[in-house]
């Protein structure tokens, strides 16, 4: 039985874009694959890469200076490769993106189905009144009450999930096999939220795309993926399917990131919130691990050693970069989710705290836990 090649596979990516203050290492060295008709959810805390990434699959990033290294390989071919030409015929059409930024979809100024049929005739050759008559159609396939009527509204007649879903709607004028949804629930109340992932759930059954899902929010990928890559600092930390990610996560920033969703987290109260301290410059990263000023298991050797991203043993298809070992990882992830604290849960395994968590016992209360030069 011949296996079918991935739809998307970025092979060790790197963007870095020279700017006066130094390089700032965007997107450092990752590698992902997104199968057909399958969902990726791209997860990690603002700054770490994410839009980066998806933007240069698109070749969007190459007119903003940056250095790009890897292949992005799509259809057989390579994308950081492709004449900006043969890029254009791709994007919008085989490869569309929900922006995280709703005005680079969405012009003020135009109706919301000319639009919608603008981005039909971008690839398409057909006549207007057909244009118009899919964009009624598209309206429609998003959930849009009366889209004969709505077709002629401005985007600013639009509330914020109708926005969302003619931004949708935008991206798949054309049908594209792959989707990619940077953030597109962020802006939306609860409720509106959890519509426009089901409208992305049922879109991709009936059209049978494949969809990488960017957030910052772990709750949206338990939702939606079939896979998750958990970003930091520019690289990939873990990668696995999400019944993995979900079930026996490896990394201590996947712990934090599960920490701050209610329905994932221990029973304790106190535990549903952000990881203390904030993302690194990726201009002048931390040595070692990147996570290591922030990581609560931290050992001495982790501000020298870089980890690499290694298969989790017995877990072939599940990968992480951390230089504890397996087992002292599972028993910390263990106690965590049995509700002790970082602290409790580095006691029992029998590892030496890190230096911040030794630091925080001479802190008053109100900063306790907080890394050096973090605000609470
Ligand atoms: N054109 C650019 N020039 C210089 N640095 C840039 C440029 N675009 C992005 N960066 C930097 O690259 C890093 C990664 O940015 P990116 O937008 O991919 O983060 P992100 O993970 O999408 O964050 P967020 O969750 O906030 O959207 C950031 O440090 C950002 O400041
Ligand atoms: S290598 Fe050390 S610092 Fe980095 S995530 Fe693992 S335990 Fe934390
Ligand atoms: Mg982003």
């Amino acid at each position: 039985m011949s296996v079918q090649p991935p739809l998307l596979r970025v092979e060790d990516l790197r963007v870095q874009f020279p700017t006066e203050d130094g390089i700032v290492h965007a997107v450092d060295g990752i590698t992902y694959q997104v199968l057909h008709g399958k969902t990726l959810g791209i997860v990690g805390e603002s700054g770490s890469g994410k839009t980066v990434a998806s933007l240069t699959t698109l070749g969007l990033t190459r007119r903003m200076g940056a250095r790009i290294s890897g292949r992005i390989l799509f259809g057989g071919r390579d994308l950081t490769r492709l004449p900006e030409d043969e890029l254009r015929r791709i994007r919008g059409n085989e490869i569309a993106m929900i922006f995280q930024d709703p005005l680079s979809s969405l012009h003020p100024l135009y109706k919301v189905g000319d639009q919608l049929a603008e981005a039909v005739r971008a690839h398409r050759e057909v006549p207007k009144a057909k244009a118009r008559a899919r964009a009624v159609e598209l309206l429609g396939l998003v959930g849009i009450p009366d889209p004969r009527g709505r077709v002629d509204g401005y985007p600013h007649e639009f509330s914020g999930g109708m926005r969302q879903r003619a931004m949708i709607a935008m991206a798949l004028a054309n049908e594209p096999k792959l989707l990619i949804a940077d953030e597109p629930t962020t802006a939306l109340d609860v409720t509106v939220q959890a519509q426009i992932l089901a409208l992305l759930e049922r879109l991709q059954r009936e059209l049978g795309m494949a969809i990488v899902i960017i957030t910052h929010d772990l709750g949206v990928v338990a939702e939606m993926a079939d896979d998750v890559a958990v970003m930091y600092a520019g690289r990939i930390v873990e990668t696995a399917s999400a019944e993995l990610v979900f079930s026996g996560p490896e990394h201590p920033y996947t712990w934090g990131l599960l920490g701050s969703i209610p329905t994932l987290a221990g029973p304790r109260e106190e535990q549903l919130m952000p990881i203390p301290g904030t993302p690194p410059s990726l201009i002048s990263r931390p040595s070692g691990c990147h996570f290591h000023p922030r990581c609560p298991y931290a050992q001495p050797e982790h501000s020298r050693i870089d980890p690499r991203l290694e298969p989790v043993p017995k877990e072939p298809t599940h990968f992480v970069a951390c230089l504890l070992e397996a087992p002292a990882r599972q028993r910390l992830w263990a106690a965590l989710r049995a509700g002790h604290t970082p602290a409790e849960a580095i006691a029992e395994t029998g590892l030496s705290p890190a230096p911040q968590l030794q630091d925080a016992a001479q802190l008053p209360p109100d900063a306790e836990g907080l890394p050096e030069g973090a605000t609470p």
